[in-house]
Formats: C-alpha cells, sequence, structure tokens
C-alpha cells in the first residue's frame, strides 16, 4: 500500500518500479532495475464517468511519462456498473485490444470502479496484474483493501466474485476533495465504525471534527484515512477469506444490509444503512449491560449527523425480515458485532428477536419520533 497526497500523479512511476509487475525489462541490479525500467506491455485504466473528467488526464500523463502505453474503459458511474455486463464488455474489449496475462489494469475511482474492475481483471486469463487507486472515501479506507472483487447479481448484491489481491494499491487523500457531501458521509459513517471497533483515538477525532469533514469546511486529514486502512490491512491479514476476524468490519452492518435490501438499494446510501445499523448494535450492547449509555450517546450524536435525512416510516417487521437473507448467516443465524468499549467489540451469535424487534423501534424512534 503506498499513501500520501500527490501519488495520483506518480502512478506510472510506482507500478513501474515495483517488482509485482511483469512484462517490464530491466538492467540487472536492482538499483539499475529501477532507473532503466521501461514497460513492455500497455497498460490499461478502467474508470467511471464522473472520475473520469476530474483525474484520469493527470493519470495518463503520468502513466505516459513513465513510458506506458494507455488504454482507458471509461464506464458509466454508480453501483449499476457492477454487472455481468460490464465484465462482458471489459473482457471483449482487452481480447480486441490483444492483452496478455502481462497487462496491468488499474481500477481509477470509488468501490464500484474497483470491485467490478478487479473481477473482471481477476478473471480474465486467469488473472491480470491488478491496481487499486481508489478516489473515493469509501474505497480509501475500506472497498480496495482486502482483495474482495465482485459485482451483484438479480438475487443479491456482491454475490458473484472472488478473492483477488491487487498487486499494489495507491491512496492519494487529496483527489477526496471533490467528493459530493452525500459520498463523503456514506464513506464516513466507515471511518466512525473504525473507530468504535478498533481506535479510541480515532473515534474522539471524529467526534471533534466530523461535522465539518462532512461539510468539508476541514479537509479530513491523510492521517485518519491512513489509521482506517491499517486497520482495514491488518484485520485482514489476520483473517484473509472472512471466517474470523474479518467480521469486525461488520459492525452495523448486519441491521445496515437488512435497512440497504428493505429500501431495494436505493432509499438509502450504504453509509447512511450503516449508521442505523451501528445505533441498534450500540443499542443492543448498552440493553446487555456491556455498553455504557453516555458511549452509546456519542456513537448515536455521530450517526445522527450521518444518518439518512429523510426515510419513509417503517415497523422494526419491515426490516427484521430482511435479515434472513444475509449471506453472512452462520447456521441459520445472524452474525452481530456488540461493542464493549469505545476500540473494543464482541463478535455474537446469541442476538434474539426481541433485542432485534427492540433495536429496530429504537432506530424507528430515533429516525421519526
Ligand atoms: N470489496 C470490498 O471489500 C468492498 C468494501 C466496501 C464497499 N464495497 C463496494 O463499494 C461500492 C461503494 O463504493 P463507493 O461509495 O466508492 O461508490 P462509487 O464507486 O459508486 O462512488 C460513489 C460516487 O462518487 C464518485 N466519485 C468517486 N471518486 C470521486 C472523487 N474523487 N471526486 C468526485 N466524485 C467521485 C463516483 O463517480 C460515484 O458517483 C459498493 O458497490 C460496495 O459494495 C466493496
Ligand atoms: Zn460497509
Amino acid at each position: 500500500m503506498y499513501l500520501a497526497n500527490g501519488l495520483i500523479d506518480r502512478l506510472g512511476e510506482i507500478i513501474l518500479q515495483s517488482e509485482a509487475v511483469p512484462g517490464i525489462s530491466s538492467g540487472k541490479s536492482k538499483s539499475k532495475a529501477k532507473s532503466s525500467a521501461r514497460p513492455t506491455n500497455p497498460i490499461e485504466v478502467v474508470t467511471d464517468r464522473n472520475v473520469a473528467g476530474l483525474l484520469a488526464q493527470r493519470v495518463i500523463d503520468s502513466l505516459a511519462n513513465a513510458g506506458w502505453s494507455v488504454n482507458i474503459s471509461v464506464t458509466p458511474a454508480g453501483e449499476n456498473i457492477k454487472t455481468s455486463a460490464t465484465v462482458a464488455k471489459l473482457h471483449n474489449h482487452w481480447f480486441e485490444l490483444g492483452y496478455d496475462r502481462n497487462t496491468p489494469v488499474i481500477a481509477l475511482g470509488g468501490g464500484t470502479v474497483g470491485d467490478v474492475t478487479g473481477f473482471a481483471a481477476a478473471t480474465f486469463l486467469r488473472g491480470l496484474p491488478f491496481w487499486q487507486a481508489p478516489t473515493s472515501i469509501v474505497g480509501q479506507v475500506d472497498a480496495a483493501i482486502g482483495g474482495k472483487v465482485g459485482i451483484n447479481h438479480t438475487r443479491g448484491k456482491n454475490l458473484i466474485g472472488c478473492f483477488y489481491q491487487p498487486a499494489g494499491i495507491v491512496i492519494d487523500p487529496s483527489v477526496l476533495d471533490t467528493l459530493p457531501i452525500c459520498e463523503r458521509c456514506s464513506g464516513l459513517a466507515e471511518v466512525v465504525k473504525y473507530g468504535v471497533i478498533a481506535d479510541r483515538t480515532l473515534f474522539r477525532a471524529c467526534e471533534r471534527h466530523l461535522e465539518s469533514w462532512i461539510s468539508g469546511d476541514e479537509a479530513i486529514p491523510d492521517s485518519v484515512i491512513e489509521c482506517c486502512a491499517r486497520i482495514k490491512l491488518r484485520i485482514v491479514a489476520a483473517d484473509e477469506t472472512d471466517h474470523g476476524l474479518r467480521r469486525l468490519l461488520n459492525f452495523g452492518h448486519t441491521l445496515g444490509h437488512a435497512f440497504e435490501r428493505w429500501g431495494n438499494y436505493r432509499a438509502l446510501r450504504h453509509g447512511e444503512a450503516v449508521a442505523l445499523g451501528m445505533v441498534g448494535a450500540g443499542w443492543m450492547a448498552m440493553k446487555r449491560g456491556q455498553w455504557s449509555g453516555r458511549d452509546f450517546a456519542r456513537l448515536a450524536a455521530m450517526c445522527t449527523l450521518l444518518r439518512p435525512r429523510r426515510l419513509a416510516s417503517f415497523k422494526a417487521f419491515d426490516i427484521a425480515r430482511h435479515l434472513t437473507v444475509d449471506k453472512k448467516r452462520v447456521r441459520g443465524r445472524n452474525i452481530w458485532i456488540l461493542p464493549r468499549g469505545i476500540g473494543r467489540v464482541d463478535i455474537r451469535g446469541d442476538v434474539t428477536e426481541k433485542e432485534i424487534r427492540g433495536a429496530l423501534t429504537y432506530i424507528a424512534d430515533w429516525m421519526h419520533g
């Protein structure tokens, strides 16, 4: 992982110097290799329309300066690109361009571009070298890290996919300045999540600055992005395939996913749903007596800034019935992440229907009361 302001303009040089990339001719010694390396393959950049308008030229220039011949594929923006049709389109294009197994592919964009591009790269000729250059908060602190790539299916989100680790992740926090407020909110819900599951200092920083990070009055510091990215790297390193520790990342997501399904993935952004889910899980932990009312109130105050502005009214049952199709269920049970302190959480499978009803009723009152 590479993380610093301005890296987007150094992408070409970073990839060229990486030893993970095949198809680069070089001298014998390591230092000589760096100075004399020249690409022998073209390089592919996949991005969406919004990001293309903002960053594509800078990336193309940086790659061209390092000697690459650059091809760029531009998709529409948004969740709708995560389909088998997009993957087929990319594959057809790559065959036409004669790509071989040494052709690097860069995903330049948010989590949607990263997920679909990574899946296309993983499955083309059984795998092309793949680089993540995330440009949204969600991408930089979450989606680009951990090797999960995939697309949606008519039966649900992210149901088709695989684990495919990128050759590198290049994070430039300065590109976040152009993110619209709603996307900043969505990403910041994940930042607050990292504070609760793993880092009290991060949690306190969120309490002090969340409002001005959302409005854009203050830029989100690189140290905050780096802290989250490192927490994710650490958790993924301990549990790459999601059977243990990685479940901690699901704090707020068990109810969050149910809210997203209830809203047909249109009524709420992912981060807004996670904000509701974090309040629900926090409420359960408090009612169990394992989390203080004061810490719960601190979390709820932040989630008030992150929750959806408008939401159709709902009954507990409307949301609870969507829990049964959670793909992370184990032996018919949902997995819940419940706080025990700030920076400390438990993985639980013993949450009762009564607790779920209670949490959802609390959320409904908190939203609409
Ligand atoms: N693979 C994983 O581990 C993982 C983890 C979390 C989320 N995800 C996936 O990520 C997706 C959500 O990611 P997202 O929130 O980044 O969505 P996104 O990729 O749709 O980006 C959100 C919006 O922001 C725009 N955008 C991106 N960067 C910008 C910039 N610098 N300036 C201005 N606009 C910019 C995009 O064009 C888009 O309109 C979901 O599909 C989710 O399933 C994957
Ligand atoms: Zn999430």
